[in-house]
């Protein structure tokens, strides 16, 4: 099914004064930007409605509590080739003044929305504040799809609501993968708990024909089926779930790959006396964390059948140089595979960025808990907040 949501593309834009939901939520370390990704995802919406005569304001959040989002306006000035007016607040008389002296094609940036508790609240008169300020409203931000905020579901309550292109890219992408992929479709699920990620599998027993669980995950799946784990993160709640889409697999054809190897130690944050051994063979006292070379190279079998991955969650801990080499060697085979490849955001994306390795998948997603959450076959309230097309 095609992206049936409106777009920037469907309406008319000139003269308009249009307010941009989009993503600069960027990791910012002592006032600098870490990571310009997010940023320049943004810009192709923005040149395409400056381009097309409209004035621009653009609003976001910070996760961080209390981050100011000044120190992003130069780096998007520097990505756009345009100057970004920066606001000290979102609402206000002030704001209002700033806005209505807008010239064609200018871009102003709001400070970050959640310094107003309002904001998450979403609360109807901080969007109506918020929608005050244009005529048009364009959702851009695919990574906080999956929130009802103010600015997210409220103000296209009030005004027209369009998709930005890169809403409309992942949304597209990412369905369609889902939908009508290219066969076989080898799923490959990390993380830590499989409470947070069974809507997911579930959403893709019916769906893919290979699905490889890594990740602190797979110790639960390990524990499922009887085997000593000794110290290793396990969710104790979670062995029936596992056992469970352990059978479902089976009934439906999937083939299931766990760690029949893992990395071990006695010390996560040390890495000390760190070994590979088989999932039959952990100590008492061992901790697995990563992945075997042997548990990889058995999912080269589907990936050598060049259909397409969807990769969503790291399969060690990635933080640790020590246990990032299963993921790195996944990425390795992945990108020298001629499978279509879909990274789900987050922490999957964030070890493909460190490694340089953006540019080889087929689609990045930039967002972790809203992929997660469209891959796991919900609907995304701030896409269906969106006009019809
Ligand atoms: C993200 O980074 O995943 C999104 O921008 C959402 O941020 P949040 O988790 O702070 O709502």
């Amino acid at each position: 099914m095609a992206f049936n949501k409106k777009t920037i593309k469907d309406i008319d834009v000139n003269g308009k004064t249009v307010l941009v939901r989009t993503s600069l939520n960027v990791p910012i370390e002592h006032g600098k930007v870490m990571d310009e990704l997010r940023l320049s995802s943004a810009v192709p919406t923005i040149d395409y409605l400056r381009k097309h005569g409209a004035k621009l304001v653009l609003m976001s959040h910070h996760s961080s509590e209390g981050q100011s989002l000044a120190p992003v306006a130069p780096v998007l000035a520097k990505l756009l080739d345009h100057n970004v007016q920066f606001l000290p607040d979102c609402i206000g008389p002030k704001v209002e003044a700033a806005v209505k002296n807008m010239k064609l094609g200018d871009v102003i940036m709001l400070e970050n929305l959640r310094f107003h508790k309002e904001e998450e609240a979403n609360n109807p008169e901080f969007a109506k504040k918020l929608a005050d300020l244009g005529d048009i409203y364009v959702d851009d931000d695919f990574t906080t799809t999956h929130r009802e905020h103010a600015s997210i579901v409220g103000i296209p309550k009030l005004l027209p609501g369009v998709a930005g292109l890169q809403i409309e890219l992942e949304v597209d992408t990412i369905t369609k993968a889902m939908q009508n992929p290219k066969r076989p479709l080898l799923v490959v699920v990390g993380g830590a708990k499989i409470s947070t990620k069974i809507d997911f599998l579930n959403n893709f027993l019916n769906k893919a024909q290979a699905l490889f669980i890594g990740g602190a995950m797979a110790n639960t799946f390990l524990a499922a089926s009887g085997l000593e784990v000794g110290k290793s993160l396990v969710e104790k709640s979670g062995i029936p779930t596992a056992q469970k889409v352990t059978l479902d697999a089976k009934k439906q054809g999937v083939s299931l790959y766990t760690p029949i190897d893992v990395v071990v130690t006695d010390s996560v944050d040390q890495a000390s006396n760190v070994e590979t051994v088989t999932v039959d063979n952990v100590g008492p006292d061992q901790i697995i964390a990563d992945v075997g070379p042997k548990s990889v190279e058995r999912v080269q079998e589907v990936l050598d059948k060049g259909g397409t991955v969807i990769w969503n969650g790291p399969l060690g801990i990635e933080e640790k140089p020590a246990f990032r080499k299963a993921s790195q060697d996944l990425a390795r085979r992945i990108i020298a595979s001629s499978a279509t490849s879909i990274i789900g955001g987050g922490d999957t994306a964030s070890f493909i960025d460190s490694e340089g390795l953006h540019d080889k998948f087929s689609f990045v997603s930039t967002g972790g808990g809203a992929s997660l959450e469209l891959m796991s076959g919900k609907k995304l309230p701030g896409v269906e907040a969106l006009q019809d097309k």
